[in-house]
C-alpha cells in the first residue's frame, strides 16, 4: 500500500486485483444460463449511456433520491452530526454527495472506487470545489473488505452508498456488503444508503424499457465492449435487450435475447446459442422497507430513519452499527 501527498487531496491506493474481463466472460458463456456480470457494463460508452438513463423520464431512481437528498440534507446532517468521517465506496462521480457536504460538514470525505484514474480526477475536482473539505481517496475494490487507512480517533463515520446500487447484489453478497461496512464503521457508525421500492410491475419494466431505447443500447454496448477489447465477433444486429419485473424473486432482470441459432467467437473460444436463449447480464433487486431493513438488522444495523417520496418510489435508509 502506498500513499502520497497531492495537494488539496490525500490519495491511498490499496492496489486492488485488476478485473479480468476476458476469464469471467468466457466463464460466464459457458453456463448453462448464459451470464456476464453487470460491472462490466460501464466503460466509457456505457458510463455516458447511464448517465443517460439516469436522465429519462421512465427511470426515476435518480431523480426521486436526489430530490430526497436534497429535501431531507438539514435532517440528514442533524441526525448525523458534524465533523463525521464520510465515506463512500464506489463513488463514482461523486455526484449524489455534493448534495449533502454544505449540511453535513464532515471532518473528511473518502471516495472510494476501484478506477484509480478517474477517482483522483474527481477527488480533485471536490477539494478544488470545497477548500475546507479534505479528501482521502482509496483507491479500492469496495466489494472486497474495505480498510480505512484515514481513520483518525474517536471520529463518527458514516458510509453513504447512494444510487440503489445495493440492488445489483445478489441478496447474499447484499448481507455479506452490510456487514462489511458496518465493520468498517464501527459500533455506533452510520449508514446513508438509497434502495429501489418494490411497485407496479408495470413502472418498473417501462423504467428498463424506454421509449428512446437508452437502456437497450447501454445492454447491447455489453458485447460491442467484448469485440472491441477481447476479439469477439458478436453480430449486434442479431440480439436483443430483454427486461423484465420477476415479481417471484421481486427483481428486474436484464437479458440479450439471441434472435437466431448463431456460433459466437470470443478469443480462441466458440460459443453456440440457440434461437431465443439469452445471456443474463444485470438483477436489480427492488425491497420494500420491511425487507430491507431485516437485511440490514442482520448485519447488525438498526434502522434510524426512512424518508420515502409522495409516490413511494424510492427510499432512503439511515442506520447505526449496533453497540
Ligand atoms: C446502477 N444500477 C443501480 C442501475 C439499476 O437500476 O439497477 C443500473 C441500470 N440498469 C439498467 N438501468 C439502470
Amino acid at each position: 500500500m502506498s500513499s502520497q501527498r497531492t495537494g488539496a487531496i490525500q490519495f491511498y491506493d490499496q492496489h486492488p486485483e485488476p478485473v479480468d474481463f476476458y476469464s469471467e466472460v468466457i466463464t460466464g458463456l459457458k453456463q448453462e444460463q448464459k451470464r456476464i456480470p453487470p460491472k462490466f457494463f460501464y466503460d466509457e460508452t456505457g458510463s455516458k449511456l447511464f448517465d443517460q438513463i439516469c436522465e429519462l423520464p421512465e427511470y426515476y431512481p435518480t431523480r426521486t433520491e436526489m430530490a430526497l437528498l436534497r429535501q431531507h440534507a438539514d435532517e440528514i446532517a442533524a441526525l448525523i452530526g458534524e465533523e463525521c468521517l464520510l465515506i463512500e465506496p464506489g463513488s463514482g462521480s461523486s455526484q449524489k454527495v455534493r448534495l449533502l457536504l454544505d449540511a453535513l460538514m464532515p471532518r473528511a470525505y473518502i471516495p472510494m472506487d476501484i478506477s484509480r484514474r478517474y477517482l483522483f480526477d474527481v477527488a480533485q475536482q471536490l477539494a478544488d470545489e470545497y477548500h475546507w473539505l479534505d479528501v482521502h481517496a482509496t483507491c479500492v475494490d469496495f466489494t472486497a473488505k474495505m480498510e480505512l487507512q484515514y481513520c483518525p480517533e474517536d471520529v463518527h463515520k458514516v458510509a453513504f452508498f447512494p444510487g440503489s446500487s445495493i440492488g445489483n447484489f445478489e441478496p447474499e453478497d447484499a448481507g455479506t456488503f452490510l456487514a462489511n461496512i458496518a465493520e468498517m464503521v464501527g459500533k455506533g457508525g452510520g449508514l446513508l444508503i438509497g434502495v429501489d421500492l418494490k411497485k407496479s410491475a408495470d413502472t418498473l419494466n417501462q423504467a428498463y424499457n424506454d421509449k428512446q431505447s437508452v437502456t437497450a443500447e447501454f445492454n447491447l454496448n455489453l458485447l460491442n465492449r467484448i469485440n472491441r477489447e477481447l476479439d469477439g465477433n458478436f453480430d449486434i444486429d442479431s440480439f436483443e435487450h430483454r427486461a423484465f419485473y420477476n415479481s417471484r424473486l421481486g427483481r428486474i432482470e436484464m437479458h440479450l435475447l439471441s434472435k437466431r441459432d448463431q456460433i459466437i467467437t470470443v478469443g480462441e473460444q466458440s460459443i453456440c446459442m440457440t434461437n431465443g436463449e439469452t445471456i443474463h447480464t444485470e438483477n436489480s433487486y427492488k425491497y420494500s422497507v420491511e425487507e430491507f431493513s431485516a437485511l440490514a438488522s442482520q448485519a447488525g444495523l438498526a434502522q434510524i430513519s426512512v424518508w420515502i417520496d409522495e409516490q413511494q418510489l424510492f427510499s432512503l435508509h439511515y442506520y447505526q452499527v449496533r453497540e
